[in-house]
């Protein structure tokens, strides 16, 4: 089983999935956790690219989506697809959605781009996805506690009001894999929705 998880920053993404991993280890499941852009050393690296704000040039939309895809193809195929191949289940924070809802609905690039590189390089999508929905003010202000921001989270309000309607579209689109939870409740709430949906 492969699930991923995503929503807007400062949800509590990295909440639900701990507990989540915890869960399964307790159950006795082979579960691994693992992330998006990232996931490999060198996918760790990409990220590296894409999360800093110390570029003397502004990275363009193209070089961000092509970075996510790159790092992508090699965690799908270094840890991804075989851990899937052994039976195990796979906690992925963000996938392919997140490129759809930042890059395209956030950033503005063409569904066509997303397309091409989803049928050419992601070869399995996630069983299920679960989308942490709050207000964009709660959880940016959740980012700012945590200190320095990231590339991303330095963008205004309206980039990710945008990216959340990404978020509601897909949705709507594919209600039968996306489950959306309300993240404005407690977290031990958010983890039993969770719960009660996988099960
Ligand atoms: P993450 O560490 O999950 O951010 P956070 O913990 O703040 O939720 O992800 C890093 C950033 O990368 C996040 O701001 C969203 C962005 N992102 C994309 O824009 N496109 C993508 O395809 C992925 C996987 C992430």
């Amino acid at each position: 089983m492969f699930i991923s998880f995503e929503g807007t920053e400062g949800v509590g993404k990295t909440t639900l999935i701990r507990t989540l991993y915890e869960y399964f280890q307790q159950q006795g499941k082979d579960v691994i956790l693992t992330r998006e852009p990232g996931g490999t050393p060198l996918a760790e690296q990409i990220r590296g690219l894409l999360l800093s704000v110390n570029h003397d040039e502004q990275m363009s939309s193209d070089t961000e989506l092509l970075l996510m895809y790159a790092a992508r193809a090699q965690h799908l195929e270094q840890v991804i697809l075989p851990a899937l191949a052994q039976g195990k289940i796979v906690l992925c924070d963000r996938f392919t959605d997140s490129s759809f809802a930042y890059q395209c609905a956030g950033r503005g690039l063409s569904r066509e781009k997303l397309a091409l590189l989803n049928e050419n390089f992601v070869v399995k999508m996630p069983d299920v996805t679960f989308w942490l929905d709050a207000p964009i003010e709660t959880g940016m202000s959740r980012a700012r506690e945590r200190g320095a921001l990231d590339r991303f989270e330095q963008e205004k309000v309206s980039f990710f009001e945008k990216v959340r309607s990404g978020f509601v579209e897909i949705q709507q689109r594919e209600s039968q894999r996306m489950k959306r939870l309300d993240a404005t409740q407690a977290p031990e709430k958010v983890f039993a929705d969770a719960l009660t949906y996988l099960k």
